[in-house]
């Protein structure tokens, strides 16, 4: 029997090549050949999600009134938690929970959407590279023109709005901007917000700040979030999720907060196409944000720990880590001579270890490598070594 001739759309055909499905086929032959591969390529969190907030799932998993659809933007009890999490991080965040809230199904599902609610074709859209490759996805799907802005290490990975021509902020509608940053592990000062604050009034743009990693950071040093800046609220919305925080990046639950009209933008989009968080999960959340802190204290005190043994074993073994800010990551240049994809393919093919090549993030990450703290020290200690051979 004859089946029917399945076309993919043409936007499909405009993602970047995926590199990771092809590292993954990679990973797959080595371990083919018996070889214990140690993965510091996904940024999935090892640990568990603490105890507590497991539990409160379990409780309102039994409640039959969990059972049913969720409401469209996350239950109210649930966005006032976020804005008193927001509150209890800085008196001065005021968030309406009815109007400048929405939960998300992970910040993913929001990053990707955005662009639906707020772009019409050709449209301009500011992604960083290297970057989340979501951003540029998202502004692909809705027909946007991906604007790629390279972030440099000299500018310690920050946009230099300088060096966008007028013209172009003058078309671009939206603008995607993460800090703690994936994948340089690097944060933003005030001034930088403060800037971005002034450009998108400028120009009308809308502001997206991905936050994730805000929770995860070193020596102490808290970043800031968007919100925290005044004047943020009235040009954007800042993206977070409890993924990283609490280790439940399998929940999927997360947040966009920030100006109402953003956020009414958003939720329409969703009302249309998905149907909400299972509640018992969003009490979870409740439960996460609400609850003892204590959790998210130990996480950090454990990536320390990681971090400063990372750093000190890959500058050991000669390789220029730079040193992480804030996030699991660790980002640094590929040895001499060699491009990331050659360097990060013999470290598989010949120590059996898994980072990700920096294009992997778009075009800006050339010349880097990105590695992951998501396992405990005994088998980063033994990657580091292993890449040691290689390098
Ligand atoms: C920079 C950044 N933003 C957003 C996300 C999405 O996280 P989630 O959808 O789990 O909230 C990730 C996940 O890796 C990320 O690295």
């Amino acid at each position: 029997m004859s089946g029917i001739n399945v076309r993919l759309a043409d936007r499909l055909g405009q993602l970047p090549p995926y590199l990771f499905a092809e590292l993954d086929r990679m990973k797959k032959q080595v371990q083919a050949r018996g070889v214990d591969v140690i993965s510091l390529g996904i940024g999935d969190p090892d640990l568990p999600t603490p105890p507590h907030i497991v539990e409160a799932l379990c409780r309102a998993a039994h409640d039959p009134a969990n059972h049913q659809y969720p409401s469209y933007e996350g239950l109210r009890t649930y966005r006032q938690a976020v804005a008193d999490w927001y509150r209890q991080r800085n008196p001065a965040i005021a968030l309406d929970p009815d109007t400048e809230v929405v939960a998300l199904i992970g910040s993913k599902e929001g990053i990707g959407h955005a662009p639906w609610a707020f772009i019409n074709p050709g449209d301009a859209v500011i992604c960083p590279t290297p970057g989340y490759p979501v951003y540029a996805a998202g502004t692909l799907f809705a027909h946007g023109e991906v604007i790629e802005v390279y972030l440099h290490e000299r500018d310690h990975f920050l946009i230099d709005y300088s060096k966008i021509p007028q013209g172009i902020l003058e078309r671009t509608r939206l603008l995607f901007i993460n800090y703690p940053n994936n994948p340089t592990a690097t944060c933003a000062p005030r001034s930088f917000y403060e800037e971005t604050v002034d450009i998108a009034r400028a120009f009308d743009i809308i502001v997206c700040h991905d936050a994730a990693y805000s929770e995860i950071y070193y020596d102490d040093r808290r970043p800031l979030s968007f919100l925290d800046i005044p004047g943020a609220k009235e040009v954007g919305v800042e993206f977070h999720s409890l993924s990283k925080t609490y280790n439940m990046t399998g929940w999927r639950i997360g947040w966009a907060a920030g100006n109402a009209d953003v956020i009414r933008g958003l939720g329409k989009i969703k009302t249309n196409i998905d149907s909400g968080i299972f509640q018992a999960v969003q009490e979870a959340g409740i439960a996460a944000l609400t609850g003892d802190q204590g959790c998210v204290a130990e996480l950090r005190a454990i990536y320390q720990r990681r971090r400063d043994m990372a750093l000190a074993g890959l500058r050991k073994i000669g390789l220029d880590p730079l040193t992480p800010e804030a996030a699991f990551y660790v980002w640094m240049r590929a040895p001499e001579g060699t491009t990331s994809t050659e360097f990060a393919t013999r470290v598989l093919q010949e120590a059996g270890v898994v980072i990700t090549p920096g294009p992997g993030f778009g075009p800006g990450g050339e010349g880097y490598v990105r590695m992951t703290l998501t396992v405990d020290e005994a088998r980063l200690e033994e990657a580091i070594e292993r890449m040691g051979k290689v390098v």
